[in-house]
């Protein structure tokens, strides 16, 4: 069997986590920008390699297939590439091989928000543009919120962002990171 070295920390993709309309994407930007790196969204390559939105993915070939894309595609870019920033869709880190790519191989944020904020605060803004919030009461997207804490609970670093900028929440994790570098490999 072959050998794997650990990637260097300097080195690992920084991956965001948390629930839909947390703020990964512009988070994750201002995260790229700060650190001279690329940003991948997995959405949006998802929906540039197949030439269709989210929305009508699931519309068309249904959850199921788009769960497995989603899937491949951070594995890939987990196995496969390096000092990325990645935001993940808030679904995808339920997946058991998603969880174990991104931890094994990524450095993984989790952007942590309340209920309380993300009813209030974000519901309104992605409810019609989320498929899985399509045909629910609020009692069932509480619950799906609160289901899916467990999983998000396996991450390397949180960042609670109830009360922040995206700017702000960008600035925690880049601080956060170059500590992290700093201790942990010091001299490179
Ligand atoms: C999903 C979240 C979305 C997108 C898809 C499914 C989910 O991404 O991947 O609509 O299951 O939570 P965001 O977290 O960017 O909204």
């Amino acid at each position: 069997m072959e050998r794997q070295t650990a990637i260097p920390l300097r080195e690992r993709n920084i991956i965001l986590i948390g629930f839909m309309g947390a703020g990964k994407t512009t988070i994750g930007q201002l995260v790229a920008k700060k650190l001279y790196r690329d940003f991948i969204d997995v959405d949006a390559e998802i929906e540039r390699r197949h030439g269709m939105s989210i929305p009508e993915m699931f519309a068309q070939k249904g959850e199921a297939y788009f769960r497995q894309i989603e899937r491949e595609l951070i594995v890939d870019l987990c196995t496969n590439t390096r000092l990325k920033i990645l935001s993940l869709g808030g679904g995808a880190y339920l997946q058991e091989d998603v969880r174990r790519v991104c931890l094994a191989h990524g450095i993984v944020f989790f952007l942590d928000l309340s209920w309380e904020h993300w009813k209030e605060e974000r519901l309104p803004l992605i409810v019609d543009s989320r498929p899985v919030l399509k045909n629910k009461t609020l009692e069932e997207v509480e619950q799906l919120f609160f289901q899916r804490q467990s999983a998000y609970a396996l991450h390397h670093s949180r960042v609670v962002i109830n009360e922040l900028e995206a700017e702000q929440a960008a600035k925690q994790i880049v601080d956060s990171i170059k500590w992290t570098w700093d201790v942990y490999e010091p001299n490179r």
